[in-house]
């Protein structure tokens, strides 16, 4: 193990609640079908690939502004909720983990498929803790493409076998195995048995055990 590359919406940061709260709000005003388990396909998927994926569960066709127009108001709703961040909408022992990784001489990256990630990151005070941050700025193909993380390890200077990837969506989980990276399935959602490792939360981690194997514990 060489890097370590984080998600961030749902695996640093609560940020995922955001979401699915912009996207429920743009679904109840507009009569649509909108729940967790839709909100769950849309971990790591691009906003207007995220919007595709809910009006095809609706079975709604609108014409291309359309489409930009209600995910530019979804943005908008997200952007004000980000407003009101603080330290309480970090994941629970996420900094704490990172830096003890950083401490072991492990190289820290960031792979968001979020437009807004360089935002929280500030606004938070974290982005110092990352050695290379990509973004939904940065790349061209929305995870499941590997692309995002595979930008991430080249920029760390890393070979993908080397680099561990912590998600929370199945998309991503999908991207860094297809990358030729090992995934790490965080947190309750539903979907990741296909991830290398399994993890529910940071504190089921052994700091020491997981940089020397692997392994959570
Ligand atoms: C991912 C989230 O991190 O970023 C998705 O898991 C979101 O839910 C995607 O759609 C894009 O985010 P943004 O901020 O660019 O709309
Ligand atoms: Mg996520």
């Amino acid at each position: 193990m060489k890097a370590v590359i984080f998600d961030l919406d749902g695996v640093v940061v609560y940020t995922d609640a955001y979401h699915y709260k912009a996207w429920k709000k743009l679904s109840d005003d507009q009569g649509w079908a909108f729940d967790e388990s839709l909100n769950d396909q849309l971990r790591g998927v691009s906003r207007m690939a995220s919007l595709q994926v809910i009006l095809d569960h609706n079975g709604i066709d609108l014409p291309e502004e359309k489409k930009v127009e209600l995910a530019t108001r979804k943005n908008e709703d997200y952007r004000a909720f980000l407003a009101g961040i603080d330290d309480t909408a970090l994941v629970d022992g996420a900094l704490d983990f990172i830096r003890a990784l950083r401490t072991r001489g492990v190289k820290i990256g960031l792979g968001s498929s979020s437009k807004n990630a360089m935002m929280v990151l500030e606004k938070l005070g974290i982005d110092s803790l990352f050695d290379e941050i990509v973004t939904g700025k940065d790349i061209s193909r929305s995870k499941p493409d590997p692309e995002i993380f595979v930008k991430g390890a080249q920029r760390l200077g890393v070979e993908p076998a080397e680099t561990y990837v912590f998600e929370d969506a199945v998309s991503g989980v999908d991207a860094a195995q297809a990358g030729g990276m090992v995934a790490v399935g965080f947190g309750p959602s539903e979907g990741l048995d296909h991830a290398d490792v399994r993890v529910m939360r940071f504190a089921d981690l052994d700091v020491d055990t997981f940089v020397a194997t692997g392994k959570p514990a």
